[in-house]
C-alpha cells in the first residue's frame, strides 16, 4: 500500500480575502466567492472539490466584509424551520453543512499577496501538509483536481501543483513551471517556478493553476520572503526556493478549468455547466441558439 506512506492532506486553505475589485458593483457588498455559477456560490465548487479529496479542515483567510461566507456554511434555523414548515426538502442545504470545528477563519488585515494569505493560515496549518485552493479557478473533472493531486501525492509525497497550458501569449498572468522529467502519467517534476513573467523569459507554457498541495516547511519560507512579482508577497517565490529541498510535482489537471476571476471566464462556466445540467441544459441550449440567431 502507498497510501500510508505520506501524511494524509486533511486541511485546506481558501484564501478569501480579496476585494474582488473587477467584479465592482456586484461585489460591494457580496463577497465575490459567492457570486454563483448557475446556482451554487463559487466557493461551494472549492469546497466540495476538497472533501472529495478527503479534506476535513477548511482555514479561510478572510478580511473585512466577507463574513457572509462563514455564514454560508453555518445552520440556517430559521430558513431551514421555515422550509421544514412549507414540507420542503433540506437536501440542498447539504453541502453547505460543516462539522462543528471543521470551519476555522484567519484574517488578513492588509492585501499583501497571496504568499502573505496564505502565511497568515500558519498557526491553524501546524506541521502538517495542506491543500489550497484559489476559489477563482474552477476545476470540473472526474476524479475532480485536488482529488486527482492527492492521488499522485500519495505515490510520491512531497509538494505538488496543478498545471495546465496555457498559449504562450498569456503566461505573464501566471505563475509558470520549469518542467523536469517525466515522472508518470500526468505527473512531471518541477524544476523551477517563476510568478508572472514575461512571455520571452518563461520556462514553458505550463502555468500554476490554482491547487497546491504543500508541505509545512513552506511556511518558514514564507516568514521571510521578499517582495516579488507586483510588489507583492508571493507564493510561487517560496515555493521555488523549496525546489531542489523537497520533492516538487506538477500535476497535468484532467478535466475543464474555468477562469472566473474574469468576467468572460466566469458567463463561460455559467453557460457550461448550465448545458450539462439535466433540469436545464436543453432548455438553455434552445435559448443559446436563439439568442445566437441559429
Ligand atoms: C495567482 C498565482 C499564480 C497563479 C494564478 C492562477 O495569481 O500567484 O501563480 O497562476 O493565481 O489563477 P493571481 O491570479 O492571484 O494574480
Amino acid at each position: 500500500m502507498t497510501s500510508q506512506k505520506h501524511k494524509p492532506i486533511r486541511k485546506a486553505v481558501f484564501p478569501v480575502a480579496g476585494l474582488g475589485t473587477r467584479f465592482l458593483p456586484a461585489t460591494k457588498a457580496i463577497p465575490k466567492e459567492l457570486l454563483p455559477v448557475v446556482d451554487r456560490p463559487l466557493i461551494q465548487y472549492a469546497v466540495d472539490e476538497a472533501r472529495e479529496a478527503g479534506i476535513e479542515q477548511l482555514i479561510f483567510v478572510t478580511g473585512r466584509g466577507k463574513t457572509a461566507i462563514v455564514e454560508h456554511f453555518d445552520t440556517a434555523y430559521e430558513l431551514e424551520t421555515t422550509l421544514q414548515e412549507r414540507g420542503k426538502s433540506l437536501d440542498v442545504l447539504e453541502p453547505t453543512r460543516v462539522l462543528p470545528g471543521n470551519l476555522v477563519t484567519v484574517r488578513q488585515q492588509v492585501p499583501m499577496g497571496l504568499g502573505h494569505a496564505i502565511w497568515c493560515a500558519r498557526a491553524i496549518v501546524g506541521e502538517e501538509p495542506f491543500a489550497i485552493f484559489l476559489p477563482d479557478e474552477l476545476m470540473i473533472g472526474t476524479p475532480g483536481c485536488m482529488k486527482q493531486m492527492v492521488d499522485a501525492y500519495n505515490q510520491v509525497g512531497g509538494n505538488l501543483i496543478s498545471v495546465l497550458e496555457v498559449p504562450r501569449e498569456d503566461v505573464s498572468s501566471y505563475g509558470v513551471i520549469a518542467p523536469g522529467a517525466k515522472a508518470g502519467d500526468g505527473l512531471t517534476e518541477v524544476t523551477g517556478l517563476v510568478e508572472k513573467p514575461p512571455v520571452e523569459q518563461a520556462p514553458s507554457n505550463l502555468i500554476l493553476s490554482g491547487r497546491y498541495i504543500l508541505q509545512p516547511e513552506v511556511m518558514r519560507v514564507l516568514e521571510n520572503q521578499e517582495k516579488g512579482a507586483g510588489g507583492e508577497i508571493q507564493l510561487t517565490d517560496a515555493m521555488a526556493q523549496m525546489i531542489g529541498e523537497q520533492a516538487f510535482h506538477a500535476v497535468t489537471f484532467a478535466g475543464k478549468r474555468y477562469d472566473c476571476g474574469s468576467k468572460t471566464g466566469f458567463i463561460e462556466a455559467t453557460l457550461a455547466l448550465a448545458l450539462e445540467r439535466e433540469d436545464m441544459g436543453a432548455e438553455v441550449r434552445e435559448i443559446a441558439k436563439r439568442l445566437l440567431g441559429s
